[in-house]
């Protein structure tokens, strides 16, 4: 296992979703790259990107050198077999991945994912070394019938139920409201507020008391360089997932360098 994500750090992982081929990829990642002049990255802030799998050897190999963490944006929850399709944690660790994304809303909605896979996946990302990125977050239908907290308790419940605390805190969870992704409709900072102090509190509940307070919470869902500073200004906000604006070098460069100076 690699050493644990350290606690409570700043991170903005871009999001790739299903964009750029491997040599987009690793255009970009070379832009991004050279955008840390080489060496660190933006001071107080971990930056990681998220391509599809077929990019990742090529972006990992433009990223090599860099302070850029590579990661990968789902895996199979098995480690292995007869599993047509699917990408087992350990070939995304041998690829260089530090990061995986687990449970994202496009999955979940649109892919049929439930939370028992959710919490599988989150424990064969663990058991492979790779620190997962466990999304949590409403839909606009649920939102509007008041049943935020309840979505994401609950979903914060069974992804962590029954998990030691040390795995649980090796691990980075994302709130990523469903009716802001995509949208250009942002959270206000009191929303993400809210929502993150529940996830924090079912933390606390699931895995121990202080827990909530040790782990990053993101938030995701139409972050842009032009609202970022005013999410990171909350307390509650550890830093960002980023989809569309994580696509072009410099917007995701200026959202990071928001995360670092807040
Ligand atoms: P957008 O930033 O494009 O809204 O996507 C957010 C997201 O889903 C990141 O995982």
């Amino acid at each position: 296992m690699t050493a644990p994500w350290p606690r409570r750090p700043r991170l903005v992982a871009g999001n790739w979703k299903m964009n750029k081929t491997a040599a987009e990829g690793a255009a970009l990642a070379r832009e991004l790259a050279g955008l840390t002049g080489g060496g660190a990255a933006a001071p107080g802030c971990g930056i990681a990107v998220c391509p599809p799998f077929t990019a990742l050897e090529s972006v990992g190999a433009a990223l090599r050198g860099s302070a850029i963490h590579l990661g990968a944006q789902d895996l199979h929850p098995e480690p292995g077999g007869a599993f047509t399709g699917g990408i087992a944690g350990s070939m995304l660790a041998a690829l260089g991945c530090r990061f995986v994304i687990v449970g994202h809303s496009e999955r979940r909605h649109g892919m049929g994912e439930d939370d028992a896979t959710v919490a599988r996946k989150l424990r064969a990302a663990l058991r492979d070394g790779l620190t997962p990125i466990v999304c949590v977050g409403e839909t606009l239908a649920e939102r509007e019938a008041g049943r935020t907290a309840e979505v994401v308790v609950r979903q914060t419940h069974a992804a962590y139920d029954g998990l030691e605390a040390s795995p649980a805190l090796a691990t980075v969870i994302a709130y990523e409201p469903v009716w802001a992704i995509g949208t250009g409709r942002v959270a206000t900072p009191e929303q993400a507020r809210e929502a993150h102090r529940i996830v924090r509190a079912t933390l606390d509940r699931v895995v121990g008391a202080g827990a909530g307070a040790r782990l990053a919470v993101l938030y995701g869902g139409s972050v842009t360089p032009a609202g970022a500073p005013a999410l990171f200004a909350e307390a509650e906000v550890d830093g960002a997932l980023v989809g569309g604006a994580s696509l072009e070098a410099a917007s995701f460069w200026r959202i990071a360098a928001a995360a670092a100076g807040a």
